[in-house]
């Protein structure tokens, strides 16, 4: 590990960038961050009780601005000092037009890397990038894939793609840390974010999914919070990493598509009033007649049907184009492997079910 004088973090009020950020600073008890903040008062919100606090210099600025939008000032103290990069901010929608993602994901990271290679030092750019920029790939993705002319399946996954080969054509130094979706804190199973996969099971509860896509290999790839972030903390600045590609996932751990429908409903049948409403479970269907379903809903106009398809078209397709992520380099830095799903598929449902729960008493 080399020994930095100082990070820039950017993504420090997301849900893995705080995580990282506080794990990076009790690694190493002299090292200083400058994190990357929008919004003055969004900091000052998320860095209550923040460990290490006095060793952290936010800077107000944003990815969509000239030079990151940063004061002379703030522009300085970065290029005298900074030495290590961890850049995690990102627009994480999938369903902003092309352009938008671009702007966040792709162009916000050329101003990175623009700033990184303006320091005196040479600089580690680490780019926590998604293990979706896969695409519409299938079969066995390895850490070592680069290019590909698959397609994606929404402008996110692409405007990450982009991102990461700016980052291997531009950066001095660079890793790239490719997280699988993550669904919950830890394997005790709390959630803090709600994320697509979150959305879609929401609806399988209430028996608004009649049909997903999905083909008999299909399988859920997820990750903790807690395991992406320790990863990204103890290898970001790692020699072991230059100029590697790491894939945070379960990878072998994933859970068949079938298998976590049916794990989820026998979960919730426990609750017999949930279980008296006879809610099947959803038909796994291939892309094509999901398609032709998708399109039927359109044209009969069930607005309640439509909200539902339409919310989950920039996810779902994922499910019907079946991929393992390859993790060999994730497991031999880190001496273990990702936590399989079924690890924390039931605690996860019932973190799920408690906000749900919460939410019902706060409406
Ligand atoms: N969570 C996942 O399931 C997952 C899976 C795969 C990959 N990843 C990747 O991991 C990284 C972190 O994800 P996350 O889930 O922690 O994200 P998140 O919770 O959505 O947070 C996004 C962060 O990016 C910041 N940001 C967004 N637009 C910005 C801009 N224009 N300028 C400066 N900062 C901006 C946000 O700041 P504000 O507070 O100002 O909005 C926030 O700190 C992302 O790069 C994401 O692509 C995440």
């Amino acid at each position: 590990m080399r020994a930095p004088r100082s990070i820039l973090l950017t993504g420090a009020t997301g849900l893995l960038g705080r995580d990282v950020l506080v794990r990076l600073l009790a690694a190493d008890a002299r090292m200083r961050a400058f994190v990357v903040v929008r919004d003055a008062e969004r900091w000052a919100a998320c860095s209550r009780d923040l460990p290490h606090a006095e060793r952290v210099t936010p800077v107000v600025g944003d990815l969509c601005a000239d030079g990151l939008g940063l004061d002379a000032w703030a522009r300085q103290q970065v290029r005298r000092n900074v030495t290590g990069v961890v850049h995690l901010a990102a627009d994480t929608t999938f369903s902003r037009p092309l352009a938008q993602a671009r702007a966040v994901n792709t162009e916000g990271t050329l101003r990175v890397l623009e700033l990184a290679a303006e320091c005196a030092f040479p600089v580690r750019v680490a780019y926590v990038s998604t293990a979706f920029v896969a695409g519409k790939r299938v079969g066995v993705i390895s850490e070592n894939d680069g290019a590909h002319d698959a397609g994606w399946v929404n402008a996110y996954e692409q405007s990450k793609y982009e991102a990461e080969t700016l980052v291997r054509a531009q950066a001095a130094d660079w890793a790239i840390f490719r997280s699988s979706t993550v669904v919950c804190n830890d394997v005790n199973g709390g959630v803090t974010q709600l994320n697509a996969v979150h959305r879609a099971l929401q609806l399988y509860r209430n028996g608004l999914a009649a049909m997903m896509p999905g083909v008999i290999d299909s399988a859920l790839d997820a990750v903790t919070t807690s395991y992406v972030s320790r990863a990204i903390a103890e290898l970001a600045l790692s020699d072991d990493v230059s100029r590697k590609t790491v894939h945070l996932c379960a990878g072998t751990g994933s859970l068949p598509l079938q298998e976590l429908l049916d794990i989820t409903w026998e979960r919730w049948a426990i609750d017999l009033a949930w279980r008296r409403r006879a809610i099947p479970r959803p038909a796994l269907a291939d892309l094509q007649t999901y398609m032709l379903f998708e399109r039927s809903v359109e044209q009969i106009g069930d607005p309640s049907l439509k909200r539902v398809t339409r919310a989950l078209s920039d996810f779902v397709p994922q499910l019907a184009m079946p991929k393992r992520f390859e993790t060999t380099t994730a497991d031999t830095l880190l001496g273990a492997r990702a936590p399989s799903v079924r690890d924390f598929w039931i605690p996860m449902l019932d973190g799920l079910a408690m906000n749900w729960a919460a939410d019902r008493r706060a409406a």
